[in-house]
């Protein structure tokens, strides 16, 4: 079995090659005869980049199915150019043993659209009381490389510590929601003007850089890896800068929703537009645009977060925080960091492809486009444009906040080890 990908520019340089794959692994690029029983792609005016790889998902099985599965939560990864997913632990049953994470892990490969790699919680139950068996997850079927309580934070820094000591020796990374409780009781939005109008408890940045301030720290005298999730606010990112400067090993992701919309959004009153940790100012999205160009923070996460209609459609304060976000993430990543020329395409493969492949520990995905490599690959119209509806999206929930919205870049074909598993919209 091989596809040819004939006409496409790798990483949005140079001139068109072909690029010919053979059982799962890429052997040729250049000018390339098709074999007889080639399946070809006409990729010319495209974009070819290494498939993306998300490091924060929701898919919500087991215990939501009513708003995705791993079957509707991986073919909307692979529609949005992904070929590797984690998903989060904040299931019902909580993924904080073996026999859940083994099920995620093959539920995700019989689907087999994208490789579903599941988080292990840090704590039994997401209580914060008691370290799970980190261990008996890591060494499980599922082979578990990322562990977060997310959804919650990890507040008690005693737990916090050891959680990052057992890690090193597992060689697995702790993500940590930074949200320091006591500091968002009630909160509802962005603490500032907009939510102080409304009436709305605010949700402080200090909440946030607190515990990103403490668990850098933490990290470093640990020696351990630390991954912080959403990153949302100007003071986060200076606390990055600084720990990284000091040799800490932290990385760290931003939402395509915090790149894009500001608590501006608040005034419309509508729900979709509550998130944890909330829409910041344009100051905040200004600051988080250039982190990421310069490294600062090191990839995009979509925290896709699919909720049911009764679940959003609701008063401000009854509705559950969170938005979809794997379809839209390239698209919105194209129109803030591409378009105002932040990044080029070789940075979008460093911020969606590479970098969080390295940081989930990943060895297939987030390669280079080379001869020997696996066929991991995404195809990027970046010329077309589309207009997002959120019920014509592959997940079940439809709670976008693009709903109506024209954005750049088109997701035309996605392959995993060689496999077409989405194609012009469809998948395959
Ligand atoms: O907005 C959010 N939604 N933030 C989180 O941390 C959790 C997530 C969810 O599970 O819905
Ligand atoms: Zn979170
Ligand atoms: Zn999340």
């Amino acid at each position: 079995m091989s596809t040819v990908i004939q006409g496409a520019r790798p990483y949005g340089e140079g001139d068109p090659v072909d690029v010919l794959i053979e059982d799962g692994v890429i052997t040729a690029i250049g000018a390339v005869d098709v074999p007889e029983d080639a399946d070809v792609l006409d990729a010319s005016g495209q974009v070819l980049l290494p498939g993306f790889v998300d490091l924060h998902t929701h898919l919500r099985e087991p215990g939501r199915e009513d708003t995705e599965t791993i079957d509707t939560g991986s073919a909307a990864a692979a529609l949005g150019g992904y070929t590797a997913v984690f998903a989060m632990a904040n299931t019902d049953p909580v993924a904080d043993n073996a026999v859940i994470v083994e099920h995620v892990w093959r539920r995700g490969q019989e689907v087999g659209l994208v490789d579903v790699h599941p988080v292990g919680a840090v704590t039994v139950g997401l209580k914060g009381e008691k370290l799970a068996e980190l261990g008996t997850m890591a060494n499980s079927q599922a082979r578990v490389k990322v562990f977060s309580d997310d959804g919650l934070c990890v507040a008690d820094p005693l737990l916090m510590r050891r959680a990052l000591e057992y890690s090193t020796a597992l060689d697995v990374v702790i993500a940590q929601h930074a949200e320091e409780p006591r500091l968002t009781v009630g909160a509802q939005a962005h603490e500032g003007e907009r939510a102080a109008r409304l009436g709305y408890p605010g949700w402080p940045a200090a909440a946030e850089e607190s515990i990103v301030a403490r668990d850098c720290l933490l990290a470093l005298h640990a020696n351990a890896r630390l991954h912080v999730c959403h990153v949302s606010t100007t003071g986060t990112a200076d606390v990055l800068a600084w720990a990284k400067e000091r040799g800490t090993q932290v990385t760290a992701e931003v939402t395509p929703h915090h790149l894009l919309l500001t608590d501006e959004r608040l005034a419309t009153y509508d729900p979709v537009n509550k998130v944890n940790p909330p829409l910041r100012t344009q100051s905040d999205t200004a600051r988080l645009r250039t982190a990421l160009a310069e490294g600062v923070i090191d990839c995009v996460a979509t925290d896709h977060a699919p909720h049911a209609v009764q679940d959003k459609d609701t008063e401000w304060t009854a509705a559950r925080p969170g938005m979809l976000g794997l379809q839209t993430a390239l698209s919105i990543v194209a129109e803030t960091m591409v378009r105002t020329g932040l990044l080029d395409w070789r940075g979008v493969a460093r911020v969606m492809s590479e970098r969080p492949a390295e940081i989930g520990n990943l060895a297939d995905h987030g390669r280079p486009i080379a001869v020997g490599e696996p066929a991991n690959l995404t195809l990027v119209d970046p010329d077309a444009e589309w207009t997002v509806r959120g019920a014509e999206l592959a997940s079940i929930a439809a709670n976008t906040p693009y709903e109506g919205m024209r954005l750049p870049g088109v997701v035309t074909a996605t392959l995993l080890r060689g496999r077409i598993t989405a194609r012009d919209g469809k998948i395959c």
